[in-house]
C-alpha cells in the first residue's frame, strides 16, 4: 500500500496547535528580557521543524488507518479484513489490527445469522400446512411455500384481505390483532376445486423483529370432509339397498299371512319373488363383506402364481348360461404360452367374473363378449416402471350401448350406477366395479375403461406377470 499523503494545511495546523505552549513560553521569556527575540525566534523555528517530522508521520499513520477502515467497510461480506498497513506504527497499527478483528467477528456473526434465517426459511417451506405471518395492520410479512402454492406466489407485503377474501377469517384475524385470544375458523376456499380449510390465528406474545404480530396457520380439511361424506353416503346407500328388498319381503309376508294365505298359486309366485329378494340381500351382504375383507389387507399384495388361462376359462364356464340366455357368446383370445400373473386366484376370479358379468348384462343380445390376453412392457399406475417380467393385459370387450364419458371416472365408486333402476332390475347393486378396483389395488395392478356410445365398452386389467417357469417363478 502506498504511504498516505498528509495535506500541508492539516500538518501546519497540527504543528501550530502543538507549538502554542512553547511559543507562549518564548514570548514570555523575551518579554521578561531573559532571552533575546532573535534567539527566541531561532529556538521557535528549530522546535517547529522538530515537531513537524513526528507530527507528519503520526498524521500519515492516522490517514492510512482511515483509508484502511474505509476499505474494510467497502469490502463485501465474504472478504476478509486486511492486515494493518505498513505505514502505520505503534498504537495506530494495533488499532488497525483490532478493527480488522472486529470486522472478521462481525462477518462471522452476520454469516451465522444469515444461515439461521435461511434454515428457518427452509423449515417453514417444508411444512405441509400453509403458514402466513401478519403484521398488526393485517399485512402479510411473509408466507411459507405451502401458503404461496395455495393462494398466490407473491404474498409478501400484500393485504390479507386481498388474497383471502373470507369475512370470517378476516374478522377473526382483526380480533386477534386487537388483543383477543387465538381463534379457529372453518371456511371454504372457492376455486377450480373447492377446498374446506381450518384457519388458526394465533397472536405472538411479543412482536417479532420483522413486524410479525400474529401467525395464521391453515389446515386442509377437504380430504377428511370428503371421506366423512363418503362414509355417510356409504351407510345411506347400503341401508337403502338393504331396505328396498326388505320392504318387499315384509309386504309379501303380510300379503301371505292375510289375503293370499288361501291362494296356493299366488303363494308360490310370492315365495319365488321373496326368494329373489332375499338372495339379493344376501348378495349385497356378501359383496359388502368381500369389499371390507379386500380393503383390510389391501396394503399387503398377494404373491401367488395365477394361471390366467385357467381363471378366464373358469369364469367363461360359470357365466356361459347367463350369456346363452341372451344369445351371447364369450370368446377367449389367449396367447399360445399360458400367461401367469402374480396374485390371488380367488380374487382374480372375482375381478373377471364382475367384468364379464357386466359385459353380458349391459351388452347387446346376440353379441359377443371377448376376453383378450396380451403382454406389454409396462402398464398404467403402479405398473408404469419397466420390469423384466412385463405386464399381462386382459381386455374384456362388449358390444353394448356403451357408457357416456362423464360417468367413466365414477364407475368404480361404491353403489355408482349409470342407470340405477336398470342395474337394480338386472340384479345389480353397484358394488361390482368397486370390488374390482380394490382387488386390483391389492394386486398393485390397474384398470382402464374405454367406451364408445352405441358401440360398446372395453374394461382393461393390467397385472404384473410372473417370471416364466424355470426362472425362479413362484
Ligand atoms: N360393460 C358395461 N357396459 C355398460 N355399462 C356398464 C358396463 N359395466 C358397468 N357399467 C355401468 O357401471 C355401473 C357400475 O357397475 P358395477 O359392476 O359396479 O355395478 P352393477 O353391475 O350395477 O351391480 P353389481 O356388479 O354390484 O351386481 C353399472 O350399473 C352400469 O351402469
Ligand atoms: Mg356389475
Amino acid at each position: 500500500m502506498p504511504r498516505a499523503t498528509v495535506p500541508v494545511r492539516r500538518l501546519t495546523l497540527a504543528v501550530a496547535a502543538l507549538s502554542v505552549p512553547v511559543v507562549v513560553t518564548l514570548v514570555v521569556l523575551v518579554a521578561l528580557g531573559e532571552i533575546e527575540a532573535g534567539v527566541a525566534g531561532l529556538a521557535g523555528l528549530v522546535i517547529l521543524a522538530g515537531l513537524a517530522v513526528p507530527v507528519r508521520r503520526h498524521l500519515a499513520s492516522l490517514a492510512a488507518l482511515g483509508t484502511h477502515v474505509d476499505a474494510l467497510a467497502d469490502q463485501g461480506a465474504t472478504a476478509t479484513a486486511q492486515p494493518a498497513q505498513p505505514a502505520q506504527a505503534g498504537s495506530t497499527a494495533e488499532l488497525s489490527w483490532a478493527i480488522g478483528r472486529l470486522k472478521r467477528s462481525l462477518e462471522r456473526k452476520s454469516g451465522e445469522l444469515e444461515a439461521r434465517v435461511g434454515a428457518d426459511e427452509i423449515i417453514l417451506d417444508s411444512l405441509p400446512d400453509p403458514l402466513i405471518m401478519l403484521d398488526d395492520g393485517l399485512r402479510i410479512v411473509r408466507a411459507n411455500l405451502a401458503a404461496r402454492n395455495l393462494l398466490d406466489q407473491n404474498l409478501g407485503g400484500r393485504d390479507l384481505a386481498a388474497v383471502l377474501r373470507n369475512p370470517a377469517v378476516l374478522e377473526a384475524a382483526q380480533a386477534v390483532l386487537a388483543g383477543a385470544a387465538g381463534r379457529t375458523v372453518e371456511f371454504t376456499l372457492p376455486g377450480r376445486i373447492e377446498r374446506t380449510l381450518r384457519a388458526r390465528i394465533e397472536p405472538l406474545s411479543t412482536r417479532a423483529a420483522d413486524g410479525t404480530a400474529a401467525v395464521l396457520a391453515l389446515h386442509d380439511l377437504t380430504a377428511a370432509k370428503r371421506s366423512e361424506q363418503m362414509r355417510a353416503d356409504f351407510i345411506a346407500n347400503a341401508s337403502h339397498e338393504l331396505r328396498t328388498p326388505l320392504s318387499t319381503l315384509i309386504g309379501y309376508i303380510e300379503t301371505l299371512s292375510g289375503t293370499a294365505s288361501e291362494d296356493a298359486e299366488a303363494r308360490q309366485r310370492f315365495l319365488g319373488i321373496m326368494h329373489d329378494q332375499a338372495s339379493r340381500m344376501s348378495g349385497l351382504v356378501d359383496d359388502l363383506l368381500s369389499l371390507s375383507r379386500i380393503e383390510l389387507h389391501e396394503h399387503s399384495p398377494p404373491d401367488g402364481r395365477v394361471d390366467l388361462a385357467t381363471v378366464l376359462k373358469d369364469v367363461a364356464d360359470t357365466l356361459a348360461l347367463d350369456a346363452r340366455a341372451k344369445g351371447m357368446t364369450i370368446a377367449l383370445d389367449l396367447p399360445p404360452a399360458a400367461p401367469a400373473v402374480v396374485g390371488d386366484g380367488e380374487e382374480l376370479i372375482q375381478v373377471f367374473q364382475n367384468l364379464v358379468d357386466n359385459a353380458i348384462k349391459y351388452g347387446r343380445p346376440n353379441s359377443t363378449v371377448t376376453a383378450k390376453v396380451t403382454r406389454t412392457e409396462r402398464g398404467p399406475g403402479p405398473l408404469s416402471k419397466p420390469s423384466t417380467e412385463g405386464v399381462v393385459v386382459v381386455a374384456i370387450s362388449d358390444q353394448g350401448a356403451g357408457i357416456a364419458r362423464e360417468h367413466l371416472p365414477r364407475l368404480t365408486e361404491r353403489f355408482y350406477r349409470v342407470d340405477a333402476a336398470r342395474s337394480r332390475e338386472l340384479g345389480g347393486t353397484g358394488l361390482g366395479l368397486a370390488i374390482v378396483k380394490h382387488i386390483l389395488n391389492h394386486h398393485r395392478g390397474a384398470l382402464t375403461i374405454e367406451s364408445q356410445a352405441g358401440k360398446g365398452s372395453t374394461f382393461t386389467v393390467y397385472l404384473a406377470a410372473t417370471p416364466p417357469a424355470g426362472r425362479g417363478g413362484a
